[in-house]
């Protein structure tokens, strides 16, 4: 695996396989990799000739309050898990790389809908942060497909309307949420899940799933499936932040003749604050 800390001279590999007709894949990072991760990287593979994963711990997308500074950097771990799986090219920037006249004068990319709801409206700039870097990275590497986790649903969205609105010519695959037996989905900030906590955190993914189950057997009162979950999710000792079951494409609280819907949760536990979703397609 070729390791580059410069776009420059990232960029002059990357030309060279476009070069030879080598279709490109790109898996954006934070680092800290686990199997979701590699599962992405794998996935890429299969469908394009070489693969490139980036690891930028992305301080434009962190509200001040948030866990910017003690985001778990593993960079030697990351690289031989990469590695590994015989990923091409590793990108690990540094900040002054990536924001060269500093983040508050970067230039911005705003998607206007669906990102002061849900995750956005408890993390006021975060999709703001997250879209002015993945149109940076699609510039960088000039990908021809990136895949990104479904476990973050709303950045998904958020990214194919940003693709979608701004014709960038790059097609976005969705990872299949990969999950512990007991159904935590799996993510970097699993670390910060007490020892304590451990047993019964995974009672967001089982509320969502419990949601699930009342949808399938044809209940439609979101809202009133969604204020029981909170309960759940409270009465197990955590914070709910929110449960809401909306329209896959639109982010809209669905509609009870909706057919593919979401079911989207946040909750914190002590050290973290962890999100989850459940979709499911009904019939017409
Ligand atoms: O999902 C992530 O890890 C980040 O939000 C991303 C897409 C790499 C942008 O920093």
């Amino acid at each position: 695996m070729q390791v580059f800390h410069q776009i420059q001279s990232l960029r002059k590999a990357l030309a060279e396989e476009r070069r030879q007709g080598k279709r490109i894949g790109f898996v954006p990072t934070m680092g800290n990799l686990h199997e979701a991760h590699l599962a992405l990287v794998k996935q890429a593979q299969g469908e394009c000739d070489c693969v490139v994963t980036s690891i930028f711990v992305n301080p434009l997308q962190f509200g001040l309050n948030e866990d910017w500074d003690k985001y778990p950097r593993t960079l030697e771990a990351d690289t031989a898990k990469l590695e590994s799986v015989d990923c091409d090219y590793l990108f690990c920037p540094d900040e002054t790389e990536i924001y060269p006249n500093g983040m508050a004068e970067q230039t911005r990319v705003v998607v206007p809908s669906m990102t002061d709801v849900l995750c956005g409206a408890s993390r006021p700039g975060h999709f703001e942060g997250v879209t002015t870097v993945v149109t940076k990275l699609f510039n960088i590497v000039q990908p021809d497909e990136a895949v990104f986790g479904a476990k973050d649903f709303q950045q998904l969205a958020v990214i194919r309307r940003m693709v979608e609105d701004l014709c960038l010519p790059v097609e976005i695959r969705a990872g299949v949420i990969v999950r512990e037996s007991d159904g935590l989905a799996l993510s970097s900030r699993n670390s910060f899940i007490g020892e304590d906590e451990r047993p019964t955190v995974s009672q967001l993914y089982r509320s969502l799933c419990w949601i699930r189950d009342q949808v399938q057997e044809g209940r439609r009162d979101y809202l009133v499936l969604a204020e029981t979950a909170k309960e759940q999710i409270q009465a197990a000792g955590f914070r709910p932040d929110y449960v809401s079951v909306r329209n896959s494409h639109t982010l809209d609280p669905a509609a009870d003749d909706d057919a593919d819907i979401t079911i989207l949760g946040a909750m914190y536990t002590r050290g973290a604050r962890l999100i989850d979703n459940v979709s499911l397609v009904l019939d017409a």
